[in-house]
């Protein structure tokens, strides 16, 4: 099984972890009973091992070739095979990012498909992909949203929603599961949100590049950053540069020098994912000029 997630502020992590311990925990129970029916415990032993591979996960990025999905070629890998695709909902839709993943998956020749999304209150994004998965030739035996908490919002009313919100996905996480190892059809996606918000979103940079960017500009404290590097790694669009520049320090005799410091800097492609606020272990990432939004984990 071969799980494609991105995930932003960790939601879309938790909801893969979950779905990966319970997929790994049912397919050893499978396992292990068969191995109890079945004496010939030599070949069994064979299958267990086999589990570790069982699930693969990979990231999604704009420049992956690995986050290519790869559909099964041999009769033997079709027996196992599942295609889960796991990602936040952004601004009604998704990050122009990932649906640029989805729109690039390949043809199949009616393969199953799995597609969750999570999200906080309004998507407008399910048919659209519902349609062009199917032209595409999938077989859709998943189409559905997970509840997650809202990380910007910091008032003692959502923490406790948030607590809730939490409980309820990891529980959803295994129905899922149960109707993935049972064949079960689960399409149930949300349409409460803006079909033409979401449009706008997923396919123009230029919403992200303009209006989302003047109101929440990220920006780097450059006191705080430690120049790790996570943030430059882990941006799924590449928008983060190292500068090399001039800077101020000073000396033990205490005269002021200039010397060469790599600093970072936020470019125009931004989608927003908030990938380099939720991770910077030194908390250097913000948005420029409005403290009101951070991130409660
Ligand atoms: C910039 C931005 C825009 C968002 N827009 C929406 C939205 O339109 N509708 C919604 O339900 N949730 C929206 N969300 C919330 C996320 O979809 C939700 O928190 C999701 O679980 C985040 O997943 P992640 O933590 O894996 O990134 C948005 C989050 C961010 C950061
Ligand atoms: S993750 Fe944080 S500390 Fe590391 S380079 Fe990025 S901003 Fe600096
Ligand atoms: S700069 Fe930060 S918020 Fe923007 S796309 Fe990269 S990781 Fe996401």
């Amino acid at each position: 099984m071969h799980i494609y997630y991105f995930s932003g502020t960790g939601n879309t992590k938790v909801i893969v972890d979950k779905l990966a311990e319970s997929l790994h925990n049912s397919k050893k129970i499978e396992s292990e009973s068969k191995q109890r029916i079945n004496k010939k415990s030599k070949r069994d032993n064979k299958d267990i091992s086999r589990d570790k591979s069982y699930i693969e996960t990979f990231k999604i990025t704009l420049f992956n070739k690995d986050t290519v999905v790869k559909l099964p070629t041999t009769e033997s890998d079709q027996i196992n095979h599942r295609t889960v695709i796991v990602f936040p909902v952004n601004t009604h839709a998704t990050s122009p990012f990932i649906w640029s993943f989805l729109k690039r998956l390949p043809k199949a020749k009616g393969e199953q498909l799995y597609i969750i999304y999570t999200y906080n209150n309004s998507a407008a994004i399910g048919k659209s992909i519902q349609r062009m998965v199917k032209r595409k030739g999938y077989d859709l035996r998943m189409l559905t949203g997970i509840l997650m908490p809202n990380h910007m919002i910091s008032d003692p009313e959502q923490a406790k929603d948030n607590e809730s919100r939490l409980e309820n996905g990891l529980k959803l996480c295994t129905e899922i599961v149960s109707d993935i190892k049972s064949g079960r059809t689960r399409i149930d996606y949300k349409t409460n949100g803006s079909k033409l918000l979401s449009f706008f979103n997923r396919n123009t940079p230029l919403v992200w590049g303009g209006s989302m960017r003047l109101f929440f500009k990220l920006n780097v404290d450059h006191q705080a950053c430690t120049n790790c590097g996570l943030c430059v790694e882990e941006c799924p669009v590449k928008n983060i540069k190292v500068k090399k520049c001039k800077a101020k320090s000073m000396s033990e005799n205490e005269n002021t020098q200039r010397s060469i410091q790599s600093m970072l800097k936020h470019k125009g492609n931004c989608q927003m994912c908030m990938k380099c606020l939720a991770n910077c272990p030194m908390k250097a990432v913000g948005i420029k000029g409005n403290d009101k939004i951070s991130l409660v984990q």
